[in-house]
């Protein structure tokens, strides 16, 4: 990860020649980004399930080693499905994902965690189904929930843990299967207002330090604006990317900051046209 320079919270334009808006409608960004090798890169992309309507249509992206993407749009509009795609775990109807590094981790809303371990053997399990001799599991559980700042409630249960214990739990988890690509669909979803601030603070402080590329799904536009370095508006039916924004990163800006209320404002204004337009 390269060190983090000050935040400034301009969204800025996606092309550097763009004027002084901040958003621009971006059409077939297939190359890789100008800051480094892509981590993933999506061709043509197109989903249907079975006989059913066009879920994903001509999806074209390519996502830059280390780079927080948040991904958004209304309910529905295929966001799950195209993560589960780059997952592996469904496949494309049409064109291609590749994901530089192979197979990426993947962690959803709900944590489910194994109730009959405690945290600290959720853990070591996915450390043990990545190879890690046994000797070493304890040890590298430990400070994998150290850095998620848990290592107190290794031997807890899961049912002795709240939402955000778990979560992050989940998050831990999610790390030792040392991927460098990680993808999480709604993971914080499910929690009150001041534990997901937490946690997104928590989760960028994992990020910088580890490095990873991740791509966040959530339909909760401020907590886009406020984790993504670049984040990506789905329409639907059928779910295209049909804006994106980047930012001027990046050390850590805050959900209630007015930078963050007004990205975020601007992406609502769009998010409810997309819906309108859907509606009509
Ligand atoms: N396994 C499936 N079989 C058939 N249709 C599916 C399947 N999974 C999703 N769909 C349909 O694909 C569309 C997109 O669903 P998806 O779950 O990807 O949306 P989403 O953007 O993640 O929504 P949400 O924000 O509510 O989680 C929906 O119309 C849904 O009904
Ligand atoms: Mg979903």
């Amino acid at each position: 990860m390269t060190s983090p320079a000050r935040t400034s919270v301009v969204a800025a334009p996606v092309q550097a020649a763009a004027p002084a808006d901040i958003s621009i409608p971006v059409s077939k960004p297939v190359s890789a980004p100008a800051g480094g090798p892509a981590a993933i890169t999506i061709e043509s992309l197109g989903k249907r399930y079975g006989a059913g309507p066009l879920v994903l249509d001509d999806i074209n992206l390519s996502i830059e080693a280390g780079q927080f993407v948040c991904l958004l749009g209304a309910s529905g509009c295929g966001k799950s499905t195209l993560l589960n795609i780059i997952a592996g775990l469904e496949k494309p109807t049409e064109g291609a994902v590749t994901v530089a590094s192979g197979k990426a981790a993947v962690m959803f809303q709900d944590a489910a965690l194994f109730p009959w371990l405690t945290a600290g053997r959720n853990v070591e399990l996915a450390l043990k189904l990545g190879g890690i001799p046994r000797k070493a599991r304890r040890a590298e559980a430990l400070e994998l929930l150290d850095l998620v700042n848990l290592a107190d409630a290794a031997d807890k249960r899961p049912h002795e843990l709240s939402g955000g214990m778990r979560q992050r739990v989940a998050l831990a988890r999610s790390l030792a299967q040392d991927r460098k690509v990680l993808l999480m669909d709604e993971p914080f979803a499910a929690l009150d207002a001041i534990t997901r601030d937490l946690l997104h603070e928590e989760l960028e402080r994992v990020w910088r330090q580890t490095g990873r590329t991740i791509v966040f799904v959530t339909h909760n536009v401020r907590e886009a604006a406020r984790l993504g370095q670049r984040i990506l508006l789905m329409s639907s039916r059928p779910g295209r990317i049909v804006n994106e924004w980047t930012i001027t990163d990046s050390g850590s800006r805050r959900i209630e900051s007015p930078e963050v209320a007004r990205l975020g404002d601007e992406i609502t204004d769009q998010l409810r046209e997309e819906i309108r337009r859907n509606a009509a």
